[in-house]
């Protein structure tokens, strides 16, 4: 069954009469009981950290997604990352990290995981089964991200995979980009992937989600253990808005994917830009790895311009008028970003020009399109 269908029907009640076509949501941190023994069974639900029915068709929402065993909910998808990180190591350890990563996951990386006493190392995303030299005695996490954020570099995943799981060592994937419908790592051999819900499931801008899924059931129970100690929950509204997503997220994503594959084919060829970050350009550095690995790409690209002052590309960007300025994607508004401020690599050269983000969202190809065009003039 394609996704388009699954995505319309999981997790949904079964029709009696006047059925809701959604589950309820059941809002609860107390749950009641008719006999006081049953609060100790053990093998039932007794608060409402514990979850509720949402949750569990949400977390089968995600399973389906990726062909995974078990998935967890987190409250953003950048906790999606760090709980999944920390379900994982334990002081002493030594985790591998690419240097594409989001940014708050680097920050993390670096500036918490040392106060627990896991030391991390940076790696070039194009290491492919090279990473192999990179795996110390200590190592328990290597982290990947494909496509990177913000430079767009794709790993060879299953390469890496090999190389992790000669080693026993976690490997946990930020698969945001590809929204799991793009790309399955699960399937190239990665032990957990996460999400920023928030992006595509979310869809609207107005939501913070996260989820991670395991490929076995053995992982998920870490993740589990992990979040118990915690007492990590999130609100059964947010788990629906979510599920919600789910239904719409095809098309919404396929829209968006195609519009971005436009505006980028169309950029490429400008005297004001210098090259465009997009996997599914043959130009792109990882476009062979892609195009092997992936099933297609998605709302979000980078573009190098042609060298230009920093003035002007601030006022490039203020002068669009259907592209936000804001973070995020995968909502149905169009965004844009300059990057620099917020670029670190320790193994990359230096980009030959400025660097800015499109993310594509419902608007009409050729009028996004027709923005940029009106405001490229400002590069000059
Ligand atoms: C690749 C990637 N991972 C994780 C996150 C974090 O998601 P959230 O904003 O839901 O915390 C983002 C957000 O932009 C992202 O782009």
């Amino acid at each position: 069954m394609k996704k388009e269908t699954k995505f319309t029907h999981i997790g949904r009640p079964v029709a009696g009469l006047a059925t809701t076509v959604n589950p309820y949501i059941s809002r609860a941190s107390t749950l009641l009981f008719d006999r006081a023994e049953d609060l100790y069974r053990g093998d039932i639900r007794t608060y409402g950290r514990h979850g509720s029915n949402i949750h569990d068709q949400l977390k089968k929402a995600f399973c389906e997604l990726e062909g995974g065993a078990h998935a967890a909910l987190t409250p953003s998808g950048h906790s999606a990352t760090t709980t999944a990180i920390l379900s994982i190591v334990k002081t002493g350890d030594h985790v591998l990290l690419t240097d594409g990563a989001y940014g708050p996951t680097r920050a993390f990386c670096l500036t918490y995981l040392p106060k627990i006493g896991v030391t991390t190392t940076l790696y070039d995303p194009a290491i492919g089964g090279d990473i192999a030299g990179l795996i110390q005695d200590n190592t328990t996490v290597i982290l990947l991200e494909s496509p990177s954020s913000l430079t767009f570099e794709i790993h060879d995943i299953p390469a890496m995979t090999k190389a992790a799981k000669a080693a026993d060592v976690t490997t946990i994937v930020d698969n945001t980009w590809s929204g799991g419908i793009t790309l399955n790592p699960l399937a190239l051999g990665v032990d957990i992937s996460v999400h920023a819900a928030t992006k595509y499931f979310g869809g609207h801008g107005d939501l913070l989600y996260g989820a991670i899924i395991s490929a076995d059931a053995k992982t998920g129970a870490k993740v589990d253990g992990y979040m118990k100690s915690v007492g990590f929950a999130t609100s059964p509204d947010d788990a629906y808005q979510i599920l919600r997503g789910f239904r719409s997220v095809m098309p919404r994503f396929r829209q968006a994917e195609a519009t971005a594959l436009q505006l980028a084919t169309w950029l490429k060829g400008r005297p004001e830009v210098h090259s465009v970050l997009h996997p599914a350009l043959p130009s792109h550095a990882g476009h062979d790895l892609w195009k092997r690995d992936f099933t297609g790409a998605a709302c979000l690209f980078g573009v190098v311009l042609s060298p230009t002052s920093p003035e002007k590309v601030l006022a490039f960007i203020n002068a669009l008028d259907l592209f936000g300025i804001g973070y995020s994607y995968g909502g149905f508004e169009s965004l844009c970003i300059h990057c620099d401020p917020q670029l670190r690599r320790s193994h990359a050269d230096k980009l030959a020009g400025p660097l800015i983000r499109f993310a594509c969202g419902l608007e009409h190809a050729d009028d996004l399109q027709a923005d940029i065009a009106q405001a490229i003039p400002r590069l000059k």
